[in-house]
């Protein structure tokens, strides 16, 4: 547990964590490609950590040192039967990834997770891996994990996804990897690209017009250096903080800003946020940049249709600024945050209510009437770290004491959030 106080002003400069997805597709890949990859800026988060283990049960060498990961790959085939059912701790990355990979080789195994894993759907991925010819079988028969895979040639197949999901989207390019054909797949509209970003960097063919990608089999993959960028799901705490404490000025250094990753950049200033993009940079095609923000007086903005994908784990915060923001806030076509680490929607609904703010849940988002001032409370975290920071940050700004339950599960994305944040505390 964890009392958090109105906050005097946040000052000063910070680097958060690299990127999440961006960490756990590095090691992924690299452990299919051949040669080494070298990791720096990597995520040592327990999501991240999770999916290392995994390939190290299945035969990858990884080296972790003080300030790079090193992968030494096994190529395309090179993966061994993993001798133990594989963990997945907390991460959805990782179970549906590493599942469309599972699904190419010549091998069976098992997955599993912990008990929110559990309950997170996998139907999404095993109805395009089964037109792929995989056999996958959820154990439980409740189309969640643990699920048992049986390594098989696949098909090539172009799938129409139901959802904006890069873990789908990955899921089945990576099966890709292993079919007898090009593979595409097309999503209702855009979620982040770094799988297509990095396979394409490591040497896959593959293409992408609109909302289509389409890889083609049997890619030589070659180990490269990746520097992984700060996370903006991680920035977007301090950045909210940052707008909505008085007095506040914040740099955050080097910020991953991906255009299918950038849509809080885009809400903050509909909001009338203060926010400079400083010294942009480039790196395997995913740029990044500085971020500075600045305490401001926000009003209320509409958030929907292609937006959401480039937000989806911003959502949580973003609600806590709309409670600080004049005006009313709608989210609509989110209903993807009912099947997160938590049910994302009902959670902020019950939190910021218990915080007196005016919010109501939809059947697809949530309705914010801004502006009421709000006061401490106990907040359940359930174990997501991302309603664990979004809580922390909604406490700087209300009256009185906040105490957030389990509010070490931050160690999933940012081990380090408490230390930053009394850091920029002056
Ligand atoms: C992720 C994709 C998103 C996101 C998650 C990470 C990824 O999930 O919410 O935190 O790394 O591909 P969905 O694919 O379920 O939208």
């Amino acid at each position: 547990m964890k009392f958090i106080h109105t906050a005097k002003p946040l000052k000063g400069e910070l680097s958060v964590p690299g990127d999440k997805s961006i960490s756990h597709r590095a090691v992924m890949f690299g452990s299919l490609a051949s040669g080494t990859t070298e990791i720096t800026h990597f995520l040592k988060g327990a999501d991240c950590l999770s999916t290392i283990r995994c390939f190290r049960q299945m035969g990858v060498e990884i080296e972790e040192q003080k300030d790079r990961i090193l992968v030494r790959g096994r190529g395309l085939h090179g993966l061994s039967a993993p001798s133990s059912v594989l963990d997945c701790g907390n991460s959805g990355t990782t179970t549906r990834l590493i599942s469309g990979i599972l699904a190419g080789q010549s091998f069976s195994s098992q997955l599993t997770g912990d008990a929110s894993i559990r309950k997170r759907p996998m139907g999404r991925i095993i109805r395009p891996l089964r037109q792929m010819g995989a056999s996958i079988e959820s154990l439980s028969g409740n189309d969640c994990a643990p699920l048992r895979i049986e390594g098989q040639p696949l098909h090539a197949i172009s799938y129409d996804s139901p959802v904006a999901s890069a873990q789908v989207k990955s899921c089945v390019l990576l099966a890709g990897l292993y079919a007898d054909g090009p593979t595409s797949v097309t999503e209702p509209a855009l979620s982040r690209n770094h799988t297509e970003l990095m396979l394409s960097s490591l040497g896959a063919e593959l293409t992408c017009r609109g909302t289509t990608a389409t890889i083609n089999p049997e890619p030589v993959l070659t180990g490269t250096s990746i520097h992984v960028p700060g996370d903006i799901s991680s920035a977007a705490f301090f950045l909210a903080a940052g707008l909505m404490v008085p007095g506040s000025e914040i740099l955050l250094k080097n910020v991953g800003i991906n255009p299918t990753r950038d849509g809080i950049l885009r809400v903050i200033r509909a909001m009338g946020g203060s926010l400079e993009i400083l010294n942009r940079t480039n790196s395997g095609g995913e740029e990044a940049a500085d971020l500075l923000v600045r305490s401001s007086s926000l009003h209320g903005t509409v958030l929907e249709g292609e937006l959401i994908p480039t937000l989806i784990d911003e959502i949580p915060v973003i609600a806590v600024l709309a409670a600080f923001a004049e005006g009313t806030t709608i989210i609509r076509n989110a209903e993807e945050l009912k099947v997160k680490e938590s049910n994302r929607l009902d959670i902020m609904v019950d939190g910021l209510s218990r915080m007196g703010a005016d919010i109501e849940g939809t059947d697809d988002g949530m309705i914010i009437r801004g502006g009421k001032s709000l006061h401490g409370a106990v907040i359940d975290s359930h174990l997501d770290h991302r309603i664990a920071m979004s809580f922390a940050v909604a406490a700087l700004a209300a009256d009185g004491e906040t105490e957030i339950l389990d509010a070490d599960c931050v160690n999933i994305s940012y081990p380090e959030f408490y230390r930053d944040l009394k850091m920029l505390l002056i």
